[in-house]
């Protein structure tokens, strides 16, 4: 069976960057408040041209250009995104013909902010079961296009960006496990209730957006992430001091915070980008991952934690030997 390695991390981020003193200007909040009940301070809103194939393209020509792997290498394609360009083509596709990429399998995954731990887990089985030797794995968001920007609960947490890794074939080290899991009787505590075959009216007139009940999104959020770590520890027969780096979905630093102490992990051994990102669903995880491989923070070897929890309430885990 073969082992699935990145080979290599790209990511991206739209120019204009909003902040919480933009925000105060906006709705009836205020920077300490965000500060404090988030840890974020900034974030990044795509253009109004700029669709979330296009934040992922530039996101994967990075990744790409790392690994040394051209288009033509390249044998599946999965996308992660709960805000697609269109209603099909998937991203994906869309994805695979900007970059001049034709007859690989090419695929969208919807599981919100889990999306890329489950597209990470889908590209590592096809690898091990053989026949694909370098798969493109991106998440890409633009939810700014779902907020409402006059509900101060949700508005502050959101944002876009896009990250994406090229996951190849090797002999051995690379993916060691990932956990995937979903419980779908919290499916209205997060949620854009409308969609094609539902609410299309409030699509159509701009008014799909998220809604959320934070604080029990919050206290499910840090019970949840807690159990990953033990799962995923034991599952490799582990021990919390053999975890090199966690690399969380970034939505709230206080959930952050509360994995790295159930992991008895310093915060320098996390690495932490929501104060910048915001919440990117999909692409937090890629994003902050591209961050610190780039800065030299993580090295080849390190053991990498992976965690998300997302709507659905999806959530998973990928323990990685870098
Ligand atoms: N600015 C100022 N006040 C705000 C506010 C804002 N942006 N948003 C909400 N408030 C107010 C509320 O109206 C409430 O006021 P009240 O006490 O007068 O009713 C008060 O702040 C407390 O609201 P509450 O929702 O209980 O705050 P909280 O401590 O739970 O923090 C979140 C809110 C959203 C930051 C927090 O619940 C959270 O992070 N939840 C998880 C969200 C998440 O991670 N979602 C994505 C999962 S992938």
């Amino acid at each position: 069976m073969n082992s699935a390695r990145i080979t290599g991390t790209g990511s991206y981020l739209p120019e204009k960057v909003l902040t919480n003193a933009d925000l105060e200007r906006m709705v009836d909040t205020t920077d300490e408040w965000i500060t404090e009940r988030t840890g974020i301070k900034e974030r990044r809103v795509a253009a109004e041209d700029e669709t979330t194939c296009d934040l992922g393209e530039a996101a994967s020509r990075r990744a790409m250009e790392a690994a040394g792997v051209d288009a033509g290498e390249i044998d599946l394609i999965i996308f992660a995104t709960t805000t697609p360009d269109r209603v099909f083509p998937s991203t994906a596709c869309l994805l695979q013909e900007r970059l001049g990429i034709h007859g690989s399998p090419a695929f969208d995954i919807q599981a919100v902010c889990t999306g890329f731990v489950y597209a990470l887990s889908v590209a590592d089985k096809f690898i091990a079961a053989g026949g694909v030797r370098n798969a493109l794995v991106v998440g890409a968001e633009t939810l700014s296009r779902i907020t409402d920007w006059t509900d101060r609960s949700t508005c502050v947490l959101f944002a876009d960006g896009a990250g994406a890794v090229v996951l190849s074939a090797a002999e051995e080290g690379g993916i060691l496990s990932t956990h995937l899991h979903a419980d779908g009787a919290f499916k209205d505590l997060l949620t854009v209730p409308a969609g094609v075959s539902s609410g299309y009216d409030q699509v159509r007139s701009g008014e799909a957006y998220m809604h959320m009940k934070g604080n029990e999104v919050f206290k499910v959020a840090v019970n949840t992430l807690g159990s990953m770590v033990d799962e995923t520890l034991a599952y490799n027969g582990l021990a919390k001091s053999d975890v090199d780096w966690l690399i969380p979905h970034q939505a709230n630093i206080r959930i952050i915070q509360a994995t790295a102490r159930k992991l008895r992990l310093g915060m320098e051994r996390v690495v932490v980008t929501v104060d910048r990102h915001g919440n990117t669903s999909a692409a937090s995880i890629p994003l902050a991952l591209d961050e610190a491989v780039r800065d030299g923070r993580i090295q080849r070897g390190e053991r990498l934690l992976l965690e998300a929890f997302g709507g659905g309430f999806t959530w998973g885990a990928a323990l990685i030997q870098y």
